[in-house]
């Protein structure tokens, strides 16, 4: 008798990321979902390869994670034609004007809107079209971040929360609806404060969660101490981040890669602006850090 095929999570060498095998888009159940959300929770990061499938069927998968998010961009330069729930990242243009977000520059490390009182769960990225080399993008987990600490930055972080600026964003523009500070004192911006470490609503995990690496000088300051107490320890955490293993996704067409922005940072290499990369992105809603 024919069966349908068993859902598996195979390693492709990283404990970040793992690549489903089984999952078949045109003809899934709950429980097809469930094992997806399984090894999803388990990694942090799942890789979907050689899959077609259509904007409706991404946007529907991504339902079953959460309720859709619409991403600042999707107002602006990142809007999709007809689906309002699509984040289109590319550097194409449309009447002489950007008809993608990102362009073709580098994104540093981050998770996504971080200085959103809730930021969201997920987000599912989609190749369209990719260029023949750079537009890799890379993800560290925030498990592995938090639980390899060594004990002198584990009591550092401990009980601590942390203020991210939300007037500049992480390539140094200004935001949507945001003017130039009068002071220079971050702690006076407008702003969010997170949990320095926060647990996940699913899995009960601790993760540390640092926002954005971003191109200015000082983004963000660890409440309560000194400024340079804060810059020094925010450094300090960065730094072992960033020692820990990181996934490297050289994209194919046929790739789809879904990340759980509550325990993963990810940055993306810039590309020659002779070549095109278009992705489409779903986002789903997440809990308020705790
Ligand atoms: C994102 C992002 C990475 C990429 O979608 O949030 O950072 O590879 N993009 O384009
Ligand atoms: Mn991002």
């Amino acid at each position: 008798m024919l069966t349908k095929n068993k859902i598996t999570a195979i390693s492709n060498g990283s404990n970040v990321c793992a690549d489903i095998v089984g999952f078949d888009f045109n003809d899934y159940d709950a429980q097809d979902v469930a094992e997806v959300r399984k090894i999803w929770f388990q990694y942090g990061v799942v890789r979907f390869r050689d899959i077609d499938i259509t904007d409706e069927q991404h946007i529907k998968f991504s339902h079953h994670f959460g309720e859709a998010v619409i991403h600042p961009k999707q107002l602006q330069e990142g809007a999709h034609p007809t689906q309002k729930e699509i984040l289109v990242i590319a550097n194409t243009t449309k009447d002489g004007k950007p008809s993608g977000a990102l362009g073709n520059s580098e994104a540093t490390w981050h998770t996504d809107t971080w200085f959103y009182e809730r930021p969201p769960a997920g987000a599912l990225l989609r190749a369209i079209a990719l260029p023949p080399t750079g537009g890799d993008t890379y993800w560290v987990s925030m498990y592995q971040a938090y639980e390899t600490l060594p004990t002198y930055l584990r009591n550092a972080v401990k009980g601590r929360q942390i203020f991210f600026q939300s007037v500049y964003d992480a390539a140094g523009g200004l935001r949507l609806n945001k003017q130039e500070p009068k002071s220079d004192d971050i702690r006076e911006w407008p702003g969010i404060v997170h949990p320095l470490v926060r647990v996940h609503g699913d899995s009960g995990r601790q993760a540390l969660y640092l926002g954005a690496q971003g191109v200015r000088e000082q983004d963000s300051w660890i409440v309560g101490l000194p400024m340079d107490e804060s810059n020094d320890l925010v450094a300090q955490l960065w730094q072992h981040t960033l020692k820990g293993e990181v996934f490297v996704q050289k994209w194919r067409l046929g790739d789809m890669v879904m990340w759980d922005n509550r325990c993963t940072m990810h940055r993306r290499d810039s590309f020659s602006p002779e070549h095109i990369r278009i992705m489409h992105r779903t986002t789903t809603a997440g809990e308020r850090p705790v």
